[in-house]
Parts: structure tokens; sequence; C-alpha cells
């Protein structure tokens, strides 16, 4: 029998809105998780819409009289009922690919309300987000800023564009996840950015809106955030001044959450992370500040449901087997990640747990979920809920190992939907001929 450390058994329904016990049994805002399993089946991830509304809402409410636009980071969470969610919301998104272009296009998103950045845009996605005439492009190197131009001349309207800048600054949980230093990828730094800036202040096809600047992702601390746009409220201001209308400036998500003893900022605390002034600094430009969060807005609004294979004891260690694997939820593999299991039939309040390893059935060590983690005793044809995977979950999952990808099933009040089936066999083989 291990010992209880607090944090470990801490029940996570204190910190995920759309979530809580109801006559013992987990249920995802009215609805029990156990009801869902029976007619979804499992592994299926269920999001609340309650929560990311409410987590959108709270955010919008802290940035206040900020002039603000969030754009939700669809590669959290694309789904078409979330992203339509969000999208009654008013919110506006940030893409980074042409696949999310369409996404958003096929739910009736205007082109307004789309931000589109990442490193690496093809000629042909840049040309579908200047058709759809969206409201920004996130331009990371000289090189895509040409083929910007040379497509821009090409349907005969000039691109609205910024630059990502790269801010030169350490953040972010995992190596995998920073972004904001100048070792990394993204962005171009800022004597560079300047240089391209005004290169192309008269240009026909480059319209300057704004500059950006995301600088990684789980991020916990104010620091960053402060560092980062004051950096960038500043380079603002200096364009400005150099006669560069920008209206424009992007800020990037990364705002962390609660995984499991975490403690990120509240929504209320990263507001005030900003720098002071940039609230006159947008209004004297007439202009928002945009803000990119994807895993602060879905990351605690969903679980992962799964099901109890079999339990094994070997030397030891017990090994609970369950029906969801890393092909499903990638990131304790990927990024060491760790997400909270609980079963879905609330434990007695003093229960005796042991140390148990949480794994799936694909055939690699890598395929787990949690090492030593204090659980109740389970056995065979359980519930379990793996926590906070709203965000980079199915998003990231995949067919390894030949496993159809999980249903998503969305909870809103007292009604679930699948809002997209279990793939079936048949999926498995599309496309592929001999
Ligand atoms: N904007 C840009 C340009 C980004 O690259 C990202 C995330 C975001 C916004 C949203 O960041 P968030 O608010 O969600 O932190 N798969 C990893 C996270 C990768 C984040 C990539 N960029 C994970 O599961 O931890």
């Amino acid at each position: 029998m291990g010992v209880r450390t607090p944090h470990e058994m801490q029940d996570p329904t204190s910190y995920t809105p759309g979530f809580s016990y109801r006559h013992g049994a987990l249920t995802c805002e009215s609805v029990s998780l156990a009801g869902i399993a029976e007619r979804a089946g499992t592994p299926a991830f269920v999001y609340s819409r309650a929560a990311f509304t409410a987590a959108y809402r709270e955010l919008d409410r802290a940035l206040g009289r900020l002039p603000h636009r969030i754009c939700y980071a669809v590669k959290a969470n694309s789904n078409l009922a979330v992203l339509k969610g969000f999208a009654r919301l008013a919110s506006s998104f940030d893409i980074v690919s042409g696949g999310e272009l369409f996404r958003l296009r096929s739910i009736g998103v205007r082109g307004e309300q789309i931000v589109f950045s990442g490193v690496g845009k093809t000629r042909e996605e840049i040309r579908e987000g200047l058709r759809a005439r969206i409201l920004l492009f996130n331009v990371e190197s000289e090189a895509e800023l040409e083929v910007l131009a040379s497509e821009a001349a090409r349907v005969g309207w000039a691109a609205p564009a910024a630059i990502r800048v790269n801010p030169d600054i350490e953040a972010g949980g995992h190596p995998h996840i920073a972004t904001g230093h100048h070792r990394h990828k993204f962005g171009i730094d800022w004597a560079e950015a300047r240089r391209l800036y005004l290169r192309h202040r008269n240009s026909l096809w480059i319209e300057w809106r704004g500059i950006s600047g995301h600088i990684g992702s789980q991020i916990t601390s104010a620091a960053p955030f402060w560092r980062a746009s004051a950096r960038l409220a500043k380079y603002f201001a200096e364009l400005r001044g150099e006669g560069i209308a920008l209206r424009l400036l992007d800020i990037g998500g990364g705002i962390g959450i609660r995984y499991t003893n975490e403690k990120p900022l509240t929504f209320a605390e990263y507001a005030r992370a900003l720098p002071r002034t940039l609230g006159s600094t947008m209004r004297a430009a007439g202009g928002e500040l945009l803000v990119e969060p994807g895993r602060a807005l879905t990351g605690n609004a969903g679980v992962l449901l799964t099901r109890v294979l079999y339990t094994k004891r070997s030397r030891g260690k017990t090994f609970v087997i369950v029906d969801a694997a890393m092909n499903d939820l990638i990131r304790p593999a990927l990024y060491g990640a760790a997400h909270r299991i609980t079963p879905v039939k609330q434990p007695a309040a003093r229960v005796s747990v042991s140390r148990v390893d949480v794994v799936g059935p694909v055939c690699e060590s890598g395929d787990f979920f949690l090492h030593d983690w204090p659980m109740p005793e389970v056995d065979a044809g359980d519930l379990l809920a793996i926590w906070s995977a709203g965000a980079y979950g199915f998003v990231e999952s995949s067919n390894y190992n030949s496993r159809p990808r999980a249903a998503e099933v969305l909870v809103e009040g007292g009604r679930f939907r699948v809002v997209r089936r279990r793939e079936t066999r048949e999926d498995l083989l599309r496309g592929e001929r001999i």
C-alpha cells in the first residue's frame, strides 16, 4: 500500500468546472460519464461546452476594457462542434494550416476572424488564406514574405501581414513546446524584422497590420508574458513612429493550465501581467491586442474516458491495462506529461490506494499514462477518467497499431452528442490500395 501524497489524491473536479461527482458517479455537466460510455463506447473524449464557454468568457472579462480579440488556437481542439461553440461566442481564431482554415470555413467562420500563423505555410495555403480574406498572416521568414507578396499580386489585393518576432525569451513547459528563444525555429529577430517592415513600407502587395510574438506553451508564471508583451509593445510603437500604421499586437497564446500540481496564472493574473500602457497604446493606434489561447480554453474542459481491460501484477508492480493508448493521447509519451487518472465511480472517502502503472495496449513501453500512480482498487470493466484531455488530445491522435481513432462527445447541460463518431475498420483502410 502506498503512502498517500496529498496532491496526487486531490480531486480534479475542484479545478475543472465542467465535471463533478453526483450520487457517487462522475458527471460532465449533468450527464453521467458511465451513461456516455454505454452509448458512445470507449475510449471517448468527452468535452463540456459550459466549461470552455466559461473559460472564454472569463478571459474576455479579464482583458476587460483593453481593446482585444481572442483568437482561439484551433490546433488545441479542432472538432467542428467545439469550433462552432467558439464561433457562437464571437471568438476569432488562430490557424496554422490550410486544413484548419477549411474546418473554419466549413462552419461559416468569416475570413476577418482568422489569423494565420505557422513557420511553413505553403504557397497553396497562402493563396487559400488570401482568397478567404483573412485578418492577418503572421509571417515567419523573409522568404515567406516574398511568396506572400507574389501571391497577393496574383489575386490583386494587398496581403494583411505581421511579422512574428522572436522575442528571445525563455518560457514554456517542456523543451518541445518552448518557442520564444533565438535558438528556436520560430519568428524573425527584431533587427531583421525591422528591416523587412521598412523595406515593404510602401509595398503594393503587403499591408502591414501588426506585429506578433507567441513565446511558448504551458507557461505558468507572469514574467515571460510581461517581458514579451512589453518588448512587442515597444517594437509596435517604434514602427508606428516610422510611419508604419500597425493596429494589431498579437502576443500569442501559451497560458498554462493545471494538470496535476501546477499553479497556473488565473486569467485575471495574466491580464495584470500585461504592461499597463498597453491599453493606451492600443487605443492611440485604434487597434487591438490579439491573444491566441488554446490549452487554457479547452484543456480542462475535456477528459478521455477509458475502460479497464485487465489488471496484472508482476514482481510487486500492478499494471492497469486500459482500452485507450498512446495513439489516443500521446502527451505522456511525447512530453513526459502527467494527466491525472481517477475512477468514474467515486471512491469512498477513506479508501485505501496502491500504486499502479496505467498503460495502454500498444506494443511499446512508451505507451503509458502514469507510472506509480495511487489508485483505489480497480477491476476489468471499470471506467476511468484521464483528466485535462480537452487540448492536444484527440488532435494529436493517430491510427498507430491500426487502432481506430476514438469518438468525441460534446455535453451541453443534460444532453450529449457524439460530435465525431468512432472510426470503423473501414475507415482504417480508406484511401489504401493493393
Ligand atoms: N499561437 C501559436 C502561434 C502557437 O504555436 C500555439 C501553440 C498557440 C497559439 C496556442 O498555445 P496554447 O495557448 O495552447 O499554449 N502539443 C503541445 C503544445 C503545442 C503548442 C504549439 N503551439 C502539448 O500538448 O503540450
